[in-house]
């Protein structure tokens, strides 16, 4: 009984119950050093120590409509992704957003608790809402100009409601942390909001409050190689898993710098920052070093500096890529992996969702 607790992955081998982490990226295209230092490592790191559950958001993805053709696939490169990254099928319960239909029901009886005037002050809404209408006002005047908006543009109600849904991914299981990187923050924060409410409503502690964790330290925010914010699919300024090495080699030789410093310790302007958060993420301490120091003395040569930060990229990625194009072919495998995590993950969200259904009063006549 013990040792098969111990291969579901959810009791520690002192028999102590692992902590519940789960987590999930969007199916919106391949993945990107945004993606995998800000929620994927981690995703690797923590399968050993935690009870892991991780998943493809393809009911969020719906939210900016995709090509009904490219879905699938794009669901099937961030599985073929994960799995190339390293996360272990036996340990994590990998599974697709879209085959845990309780998942919706619970997102439907959760938007009850849910404000709009809270939605519409969420950041991520107010920016694709702005991108969607060709808004510029900033702050309250955004929530006036999409009710009042009368051109055929429309900001649909499932990116409203996008928040409730990422709550509800996250509360079925009971997570105790959620490993995202640093824009997810404000929705984790909404989710504890969500947890909160329906507990003092119902007046039953039934849900407790998720984390970020980040293995101490702050939340990750990568950023992009043309000199400002973050990476992003939306900001096209990613560097992919999947770039072959000549790709990648061309799009860090390409990355925005500055004039370089006249002075010594000069201070760093934004593009080189961002060069340097890179290279913190995938060089060696004394690579960073050295190049911070020949900035000080004004000897540096951005030529050199993207040279090897692209090395240092492609160690990490290079071996990534080649096991995605493997795995990306291997449909028997993918579907097996799935199904077995839609089992699991279904077993959790059903006791969930049952329980939801009955401290909210809906009961059966037969
Ligand atoms: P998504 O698909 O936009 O991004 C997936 C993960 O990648 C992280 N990320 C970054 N981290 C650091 N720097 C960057 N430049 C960067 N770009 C992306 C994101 O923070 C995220 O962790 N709403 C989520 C998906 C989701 C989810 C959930 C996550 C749906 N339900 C439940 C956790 C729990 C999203 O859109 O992520």
């Amino acid at each position: 009984m013990e040792n098969k607790e111990i291969k579901d992955n959810k009791t520690s081998e002192n028999g102590d119950k692992k902590k519940v982490v789960l987590s999930g990226i969007r199916a919106t295209g391949n993945l990107h050093l945004g993606n995998y230092y800000g929620a994927l490592s981690k995703f690797v790191r923590m399968q050993d120590d935690y009870d892991c559950r991780y998943f493809v958001a393809d009911l969020h993805a719906l939210t900016t409509h995709p090509d009904p053709k490219m879905l699938h696939e794009n669901v099937k490169d961030i599985l073929a992704e994960y799995l190339a990254a390293g996360l272990d099928p036996d340990k994590n319960t990998i599974y697709v957003q879209s085959d845990v239909p309780e998942i919706s029901e619970m997102y439907l009886l959760m938007n009850m608790h849910v404000g709009i005037g809270e939605l519409m002050r969420t950041a991520s809404f107010k920016d694709k809402a702005r991108k969607a209408l060709g808004i510029h006002s900033e702050g309250d005047e955004i929530e006036k100009e999409i009710i009042g908006n009368q051109t055929n543009q429309r900001v649909n109600a499932g990116l409203l409601t996008y928040p409730t849904l990422m709550a509800v991914d996250i509360l079925i299981h009971h997570a105790d942390l959620v490993p995202v990187g640093k824009d997810q923050e404000q929705h984790l924060e909404l989710t504890r909001r969500f947890a909160r409410r329906f507990n003092s409503f119902y007046k039953t502690p039934y849900f407790s409050e998720p984390f970020n964790f980040n293995f101490g330290g702050e939340a990750v925010k990568v950023p992009g190689l043309d000199g400002s914010g973050k990476m992003g699919k939306s900001e096209g300024n990613c560097i992919y898993l999947i770039d072959d090495e000549k790709t990648l080699r061309k799009k860090v030789m390409r990355a925005v710098t500055d004039e370089g410093p006249k002075e010594p310790d000069s201070p760093v302007s934004e593009p080189i920052k961002n060069l340097f958060t890179l290279m913190e993420l995938v060089s060696e301490p004394s690579t960073l070093e050295h190049f911070k120091n020949a900035y000080a003395d004004c000897s540096i040569r951005y030529g050199d500096l993207k040279k090897q930060l692209a090395e240092d990229i492609l160690k990490t990625t290079l071996p990534i890529r080649e096991r995605i194009l493997d795995i990306r072919n291997n449909d028997e495998y993918i579907s097996k992996v799935v199904r077995q995590g839609a089992e699991k993950a279904r077993e959790t969200a059903a006791k969930t969702l049952a329980d939801v259904r009955e401290i909210m009063g809906i009961r059966k006549f037969y």
